[in-house]
């Protein structure tokens, strides 16, 4: 009996007692795999013979009419078997997941620096990559919108603005007693999966294509190339065993890779592998959107929020991808964990000439929270009081003041435990006094500390992709073999679903195996996201797995002599009365009996529903909670800083896997800290992105992970009937280093006596954090304070 977790019940009636399959820490059921270096991941798949290389041919241009293409050079270059552009293309050249704007390839007008025009195929991925450069192409340039900004300012959106409102935001902002209004800029963020977007694709007898991708949504893989080739989908088969990295970067963008792969294959009649370099991944490939909000808010003497309005604008790129459900989420988490009672929401996603943004981790969730937490950080030094205690006063209340802005009421809220368990554990106020008096004796190094909470709706916010499908197969020797809609991209999700098939059928993890997502074997699958690869697959295998339990007990009843609700399965025994039997013998028995040892699985998320012209609904089936507390020292004169200590407390509900669920917070957290703080996006004059590799580009290395990390799981229990009672883990921790950002801002308001709000932006750089420096000095030198006062300002913020 395992004594880590509570004993499960097999069986009420018999109060049998075995080994818990779920809810304990096991590793991830590739990791000897990873670190042996021998998974197996789309480039090491063995090449078939005659496996060609593709490379693309990417526009220089920001937005340009192509006036001449000339691509005879490349034709001539060594090692090119064929060049293929719009014209190859016997269908739809689209590759677009929502709207169809996104061309494969482009024809007549180039749409940002780094469009793919061209694909060279050759003998070798070095021969293509070579001659790709030397195509000729003459260019009419058109004016380009590179900023969204300009975007806003021209009017120029992929999508009609979105528009929320409840109560009289601006009546009570006007009547307030106090006010505060500014803008905040956030960037963007490249999702630097570590293996980058690759395709091979391979032609099938009568005309059929097996695709292999690295892709979170391999249905959507499939119905781009059968789309782009005018096929059926049943034409098409895409498979992904693993990827080294998603992150959302891969939910809708890998469709280009497919498409030109498979584009390729199908007019050379031979196996062909498009794997763009790291460099041209990030030229082609869209980020995080980055925002810039415009606030304005009404608060009373407590800081609670009475009034608020924000305009949300975001760089959407050259074409709508998934903007719009991105800003829909950014819309939905506005409120984070606060209730606001009179609020209005306006969402462009400004149309540029630059990489078509994406999904990432959160989904502009943690964009539309950051913006509420920058305006309530400006609020408590309005009003000189402990940021956490004006959060606190905002925050949504158990069973009044819970109706969100999207009208569903929380019903699960658990921010004033956690935050009560976190400020004890994190010895919070005491680390607080001890920031303030370093300062007070410290002028060129500050100490900032920041309590952020987290609350992030669980559930893709477009109802029909919350479903999912698995088929669970029985060999007659006790062996299990599971497949999914679900994509394993380092998170665990295979993991998971082998511990649930295996508690279903009481036997130990290491009988059943997860193979590949496969489009031949589980149909109509929607794209690992939103959080929601376990919640949805997890139950879908469950279901599998239960109906071949029944079977099997109905056939064990009988052979026993006994009723069916007495058999019970756990520690790989089946027990019926006397009878005691080993899985797989029972396996075997029930074969040779002609028992079906094998069946599908479904589950349909329930409740939602979302009307997206009013965004109104319940979109979410439930909450994730969590917050982090964080602490900072930041060199006021170079613009460095350094966490000291993060403690970060997150609700995975009742874990399926504390392990994996732990390390999904610590890589939340570090991505967001990278996000918030480094890793800056920086495109010229002309629009070319100039930070496109680790060289200009900066992401958190282990270096950057503090020393003093504490990363625990908040005990909890999901109040919904979801798998097990567990929680969705995969993208919620990532909003819990805001409290890195505005530790860093905390740091910065020393400064100024903690009484004026510094301008920082977010990516918090060096120079982001020197600009915030010098300007509240400059602030402070205009509005000189009398010694007296400021001592009492800085006392009273204590
Ligand atoms: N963890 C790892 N190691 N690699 C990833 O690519 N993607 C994140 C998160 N955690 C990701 C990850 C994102 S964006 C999502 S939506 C979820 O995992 C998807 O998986 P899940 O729904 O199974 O949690
Ligand atoms: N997350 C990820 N992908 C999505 C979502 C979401 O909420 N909605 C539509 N596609
Ligand atoms: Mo995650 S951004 O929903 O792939």
């Amino acid at each position: 009996m395992n004594k880590q977790t509570e004993p499960f019940l097999l069986d009420a009636s018999t109060a049998r007692e075995s080994t818990p399959q779920v809810g304990v820490s096991r590793p991830h059921e590739s990791a000897h795999l990873h670190v042996a270096g021998t998974a197996t991941y789309t480039d090491d798949i063995p090449e078939l013979a005659g496996t060609l290389h593709a490379a693309l041919g990417m526009s220089t241009r920001a937005h340009a009419r192509i006036r001449a293409i000339s691509l005879d050079k490349v034709r001539a270059a060594p090692g090119v078997v064929d060049v293929l552009t719009a014209a190859d293309i016997p269908a739809v050249n689209d590759c677009g997941p929502i709207l169809h704007d996104d061309p494969i390839l482009a024809k007549d007008v180039v749409h940002f620096i780094g469009q793919p025009i061209f694909v060279v195929v050759a003998s070798s991925h070095d021969d293509a990559r070579r001659a790709a450069r030397r195509a000729e192409i003459e260019y009419e340039d058109l004016p380009p919108i590179l900023s969204p900004e300009a975007a806003h300012a021209a009017g120029s959106y992929v999508l009609p603005p979105m528009h929320l409102r409840r109560g009289e935001p601006q009546t009570h902002i006007d009547a307030a007693a106090h006010r505060d209004a500014g803008s905040i800029r956030l960037g963007g963020q490249e999702q630097f999966y570590l293996e980058g977007q690759i395709a091979y694709a391979a032609p099938r007898e009568n005309d059929g294509m097996h695709v292999w991708c690295s892709t979170q949504h391999p249905t959507e893989m499939q119905h781009a190339v059968a789309h782009m080739l005018g096929w059926h989908a049943h034409q098409v088969l895409v498979e992904c065993r693993r990827m080294g990295g998603g992150f959302g970067g891969k939910e809708s963008q890998s469709a280009m890779f497919a498409c030109c792969a498979a584009l390729a294959a199908w007019k050379l009649l031979c196996p062909v592998k498009l794997r763009p370099d790291r460099d041209d991944d990030m030229m082609i490939t869209g980020k995080r959107h980055d925002f810039n909000f415009d606030f304005e808010v009404g608060h009373d003497d407590d800081g609670r929020i009475e009034g608020v309005r924000v305009e949300m604008v975001s760089r959407a790129g050259f074409s709508a991808d998934l903007s719009g459900p991105v800003m829909t989420r950014a819309i939905c988490h506005f409120d984070n964990a606060y209730w606001l009672p009179n609020v209005q929401i306006d969402g462009y996603c400004g149309r540029t000439n630059t990489q078509s943004n994406t999904a990432f981790r959160g989904f502009g969730g943690p964009q539309g929270a950051f913006a509420v937490e920058y305006i309530l950080d400006n609020v408590a030094r309005n009003v000189g009081k402990d940021s956490l205690a004006v959060r606190r006063a905002n925050f949504y209340g158990k069973t009044e003041r819970n109706v969100t802005p999207y009208g569903q009421t929380v019903e699960d809220n658990v921010i004033h435990e956690l935050i009560d368990e976190l400020v004890a554990s994190s010895e919070y106020q005491a680390r607080r006094d001890a920031t303030r008096a370093f300062n007070a004796t410290s002028p060129i190094l500050k100490k900032g500390i920041a309590i952020t909470p987290v609350k992030f709706g669980i559930s893709f916010n477009v109802a029909h992709f919350n479903q999912a499908g698995a088929l669970v197969h029985v060999y007659n020797d006790g062996s299990v073999l599971v497949n999914h809609g679900g994509t394993e991209m380092g998170q665990g999700l295979n993991t998971k679903v082998a511990m649930i098939v295996a508690h279903e059928l009481g036997i130990r993890m290491e009988r059943v195996r997860v193979t590949a997502t496969d489009t031949s074997k589980v149909a109509n699958t929607s794209a690992t996201a939103a959080s929601t690869g376990a919640d949805l697959n997890g139950k879908a295998a469950q279901d599998a797995a239960r109906q071949i339990r029944e079977r099997l007990t109905a056939f064990v009843a009988r052979k026993a002599g006994v009723e069916a609700d007495t058999v019970c399965f756990g520690d790989d025994l089946v027990v019926a009365g006397e009878l005691r039997m080993d899985f797989g013998d029972l396996a075997r028995e029930s074969y040779v009996a002609r028992v079906q040892l094998w069946s599908d699985g479904f589950y349909v998320t329930p409740k939602l529903y979302w009307d997206q012209s009013k965004l109104q609904g319940r979109p979410f089936y439930y909450y994730a909670y969590g917050a982090a507390c964080s602490e900072v020292i930041v060199d006021t004169l170079t613009g460095e800083w350094k966490l000291l200590r993060a403690d970060a407390l997150h609700d995975a509900g009742k874990s399926l896997n504390p392990a994996i669920d732990i390390g999904q917070v610590e890589g939340a957290f570090i991505q967001g800290m990278g996000w918030l703080t480094t890793e800056e996006l920086w495109w010229n004059k002309d629009g070319k992105l100039m930070t496109h590799a680790p060289s200009t580009y900066k992401i958190p290395t282990v270096n950057d992970c503090p020393e003093d990390f504490h990363v625990r799981l908040f005990q909890n229990r999901n109040v919904e009937d979801s798998i097990h009672r567990s929680k969705a883990v995969g993208e919620p921790p990532l909003l819990l280093p805001f409290s890195v950002f505005f530790a860093i801002r905390d740091a910065i308001a020393a400064v100024g006596d903690y009484r004026i709000n510094p301008p920082l932006r977010a990516p918090a750089t060096s120079e982001a954090i020197l600009d915030a420096v010098e300007a509240v000095q400059a602030m402070r030198a205009a509005q000189p304070v009398p010694a007296a006062e400021a001592t009492e300002a800085a006392a009273q913020a204590v």
